[in-house]
């Protein structure tokens, strides 16, 4: 079965078909640069171009930056606060729509890294904010939110995001110590028994994961980029 996915990130907004048993994208990505302000009406624009670009006439999956519920957006700290209350998924012409991180760990957790883990594994992706994603044996527990777990009195992706290390213009081991309290504190909570690291730091890894020590295993995505759109595939190949 094919499926549209589309994945709504703060730079860019990307779709591309995908085959949902294989997890492979049949047709090229495209991508179309985020509207600034993000709001709903421009956002749902460019959903709409990438449906017509394929020509898609069978079910789309979409990925939203923050909480959805039902189809309808709770938060969205990193888009444009006019999102809150909008029925994304009416919006986006009936669209099955979820959150990001949520997305892209189901996708790591059916062909990624996760592949047959069974207990309690986390995803959490480091970008623009900080996604996660909380899988019990399998099953996804939706709409976490530890990104936004407070640290030193502020938002954990405050101190510990890839945007975070961006701006303070730190160091890749100085970045690491962030986010190995960051994780401490995920660990003393949910003693997991895998974590797995999604966003594009997945791809650097080797630059700082060899400084974070849990007792945990830390492992990065397999998936990388394309995680989200499989993920928002698999989500309305579901529904
Ligand atoms: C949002 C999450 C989202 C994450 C990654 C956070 O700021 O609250 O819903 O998954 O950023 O985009």
């Amino acid at each position: 079965m094919e499926v549209l996915g589309i994945d709504i990130g703060g730079s860019g907004i990307k779709g591309a078909p995908v085959n949902v048993k294989t997890g492979e994208f049949t047709q090229d990505r495209l991508r179309i640069v985020t509207p600034q302000p993000a709001k709903p009406d421009p956002v749902a624009e460019v959903v709409a171009q990438i449906v017509e670009h394929f020509a898609w006439k069978g079910p789309v999956g979409v990925t939203f930056p923050g909480v959805v519920v039902g189809g309808v957006v709770r938060t969205a700290v990193n888009l444009h606060d006019s999102w809150e209350g909008v029925d994304a998924a009416k919006l986006f012409g009936g669209a099955t729509v979820l959150n990001d991180a949520d997305a892209a760990g189901t996708a790591e957790m059916t062909f990624g890294k996760g592949r047959g883990e069974r207990g309690t594994v986390l995803m959490l992706t480091f970008g623009t904010g900080i996604g996660s994603a909380l899988f019990v044996d399998g099953t996804l527990v939706p709409n976490t939110e530890l990104g936004h777990l407070q640290l030193h009195g502020k938002d954990a992706e405050h101190r510990a995001s890839d945007r975070a290390r961006e701006e303070h213009e730190l160091s890749w081991e100085k970045w690491a110590e962030r986010v190995e309290e960051y994780l401490k504190h995920v660990e003393m909570l949910f003693s997991p028994s895998l974590i797995i690291i999604g966003g594009g730091v997945s791809k650097k890894a080797d630059k700082f994961l060899p400084h974070v020590h849990l007792e945990t295993p830390v492992i990065p995505a397999g998936l990388e980029n394309q995680a989200g759109i499989v993920g928002a595939a698999q989500a309305a190949a579901q529904t």
